[in-house]
């Protein structure tokens, strides 16, 4: 029997588990794999809404070829060419020569480029045209950016679902239920916002753009390529993908040190005592040496208050330090309130390298930052105080 869920009056989800793949563009962990939904729309004429991940899914065109039953697919829509989606487009041209590719300029520079065979099938769109499939009344929302300059959305008009592309996509495999409601939020909305901040965050302006283009449009479901389908908590998606595409954040500190000889550390851990002590509950604290930069940079999307310290390397910031404060300019991360320390054995580099850092990335430094030679004392802990004081008070002062 060939799986698949019917997620609305002739619309069915094809989507498939990766739990073999480690790193997601070879870079961002899958502890929890990820999976690449796929939806094929069975009206009087047949519409495949983005492929899967080439090989992921040794049945992929069985389980279609047993929704069309017979028939042939009519159209293949390419929302976004990024290959975990596009891995299949040739397989589909290959089984149904005819099958108009629908997609844009941008998206045929693309298709040229990875299955030049398929381009002779492209049908380009323009933003705002409309495919009617009989019962459903499809239009195409170009949304560039979101996460490629190619990407467009999908919206059902009689049935009010966005096909979404990679927003509202989560990591993590759908362990059994589908829809949101089948499943647990909590651990969803952290995948989201883990997916988002590595994958789409560079690109907030642009999805703001999104959000304005589609405003207009009463959304009921949100089929996304990875991740659960949104149908009970739609509204609370677009409201977290709205916040984060602004850079608003939670009230909350991520304390992110490295060290060698454990005396940064140290002074981690004591100054995110005494954030706590001023009565600041949300604290992360995470060594930059074990933990991935991929939960570095969602714990810092997620709270207003960073605060980052640094032993010094070779008269330098460590290395893993200055690699994450690297990628947070490139990502183009914003408003956050920013607390700098560290220390040194023989020679500064670590605090003085963070601080040009903080010239240019412009976030809020709430005190000056503080830098201790060799093991923390009392006097060098007392000398981190004001910091921790500092990020707290800057916190609270936001509550009303
Ligand atoms: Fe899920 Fe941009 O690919």
């Amino acid at each position: 029997m060939h799986y698949s869920v019917n997620i609305k009056e002739r619309i069915h989800w094809l989507g498939v588990n990766d739990r073999r793949k480690n790193l997601f563009e070879n870079i961002w962990p899958l502890p929890h794999g990820v999976s690449y939904n796929s939806y094929l729309i069975t009206d009087e004429r047949s519409a495949l809404l983005d492929t899967v991940e080439m090989g992921s899914d040794g049945e992929y065109l069985e389980r279609i070829e047993a929704l069309l039953d017979g028939r042939s697919l009519d159209y293949l829509i390419v929302n976004h060419m990024e290959p975990d989606h596009s891995g299949e487009i040739d397989t589909i041209v290959r089984r149904w020569p005819d099958v108009k590719v629908i997609g844009n300029a941008r998206t045929t520079k693309i298709l040229a480029s990875y299955y030049p065979s398929a381009v002779a099938n492209i049908q380009e769109v323009c933003d705002g045209d409309e495919l009617d499939l009989g019962y459903h009344k499809l239009r195409f929302v170009f949304t560039p950016w979101v996460h490629w300059p190619e990407t467009m959305m999908t919206y059902d008009q009689t049935d009010r679902i966005l096909f979404s592309a990679d927003a509202f996509g989560t990591f993590g495999t759908l362990d059994g239920g589908v829809f949101d409601d089948e499943t647990q939020f909590a651990f969803y909305e952290d995948e989201m916002r883990r997916y988002y901040s590595n994958i789409v965050g560079k690109y907030s302006g642009m999805v703001q753009k999104a959000f304005a283009k589609l405003a207009g449009y009463p959304i009921d479901m949100i089929c996304s390529l990875h991740g659960p389908v949104w149908r009970s908590n739609t509204a609370r998606v677009v409201e977290l993908y709205d916040r984060w595409s602004k850079y608003e954040a939670e009230e909350g500190v991520v304390v992110i040190y490295a060290s060698m000889y454990d005396n940064t550390a140290r002074l981690a851990d004591y100054i995110a005592h005494v954030v706590a002590a001023q009565g600041i509950a949300n604290i992360r604290v995470h060594d930059v040496s074990k933990t991935h930069i991929s939960y570095l940079i969602n714990d810092i999307w997620k709270y207003k208050g960073v605060l980052l310290g640094s032993c010094a390397y070779n008269s330098e910031m460590f290395p893993l330090m200055e690699s994450l404060c690297r990628e947070l300019v490139h990502m183009g991360v914003k408003n956050r309130y920013l607390g700098l320390f560290g220390s040194y054995s023989w020679n500064g580099g670590g605090v003085r390298n963070l601080q040009k850092w903080a010239g240019e990335i412009g976030w809020e430094e709430i005190a000056p930052a503080v830098e201790v030679q060799g093991r923390p004392d009392a006097a060098k802990y007392t000398a981190c105080e004001g910091l921790g004081v500092a990020m707290a008070e800057r916190l609270k002062a936001d509550r009303c």
